[in-house]
């Protein structure tokens, strides 16, 4: 990003940015003139981080994974400043949660976090987008979703736990929302 105030007029919804590359991403679109909706699962952080960018910015608790809270927090955003034209889907939950050893259920909870909330999210804003002529959507992936890892696990192979399992299934999803 270079030009000063480039993003002016623009409302940027950041999943996760209450800490960390979410609230960093908060941050950067900010100093572009951006309105920046800080969301996070933990309603604290966000307001924190909305309280150090000031104005040109609203704070919302959001679990990506809930559908009715994706509804309700982009309804808002639209009565308030407008429609999402830059959505970055930024949270995830990170547990390496193996195959074979690992909670049936907190593979759900991963997959239903990190893979269907970047599905509701797109859902939630693309609406508003084509009405204002468009926008912007950024999925926050990770190279273990394409080589797994293996270094929590202490194997020699990487092992395909649930955490870089989502991350994959972003990758391709990610490919086939943009065509
Ligand atoms: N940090 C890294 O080295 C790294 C490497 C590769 C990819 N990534 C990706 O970057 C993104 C951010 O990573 P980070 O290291 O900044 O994470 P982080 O753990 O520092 O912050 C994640 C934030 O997401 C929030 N969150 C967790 N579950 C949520 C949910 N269900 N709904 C809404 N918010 C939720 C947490 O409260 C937290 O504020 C993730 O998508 C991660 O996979 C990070």
């Amino acid at each position: 990003m270079s030009a000063v105030n480039s993003l002016s007029g623009w409302v940027v919804l950041v999943t996760g940015a209450g800490n960390g590359i979410g609230r960093a991403e908060a941050h950067a679109f900010h100093a572009e003139g951006a309105t920046v909706v800080v969301t996070d699962i933990d309603r604290q952080a966000a307001e924190v981080v909305a309280r150090e960018l000031g104005d040109r910015a609203m704070a919302a608790r959001l679990d990506v994974a809930d559908g009715d809270q994706w509804a309700q927090v982009v309804s808002e955003t639209n009565e308030s400043h407008g429609p999402v034209r830059v959505l970055v889907n930024n949270a995830a939950i990170f547990t390496p949660e193996p195959n074979v050893d690992g909670d049936v259920d907190a593979w759900r909870r991963v997959l239903e976090g990190n893979v269907v909330g970047t599905l509701h999210g797109i859902r939630a804003v693309v609406p508003g987008m084509r009405d204002a002529g468009g926008g912007s959507i950024v999925d926050t992936i990770s190279t273990a979703g394409t080589k797994g890892i293996s270094a929590t696990t202490g194997c020699h192979r990487p092992i395909r736990g649930a955490s870089t399992t989502s991350r994959g299934g972003v990758v391709v999803h990610t490919g086939r929302s943009s065509r």
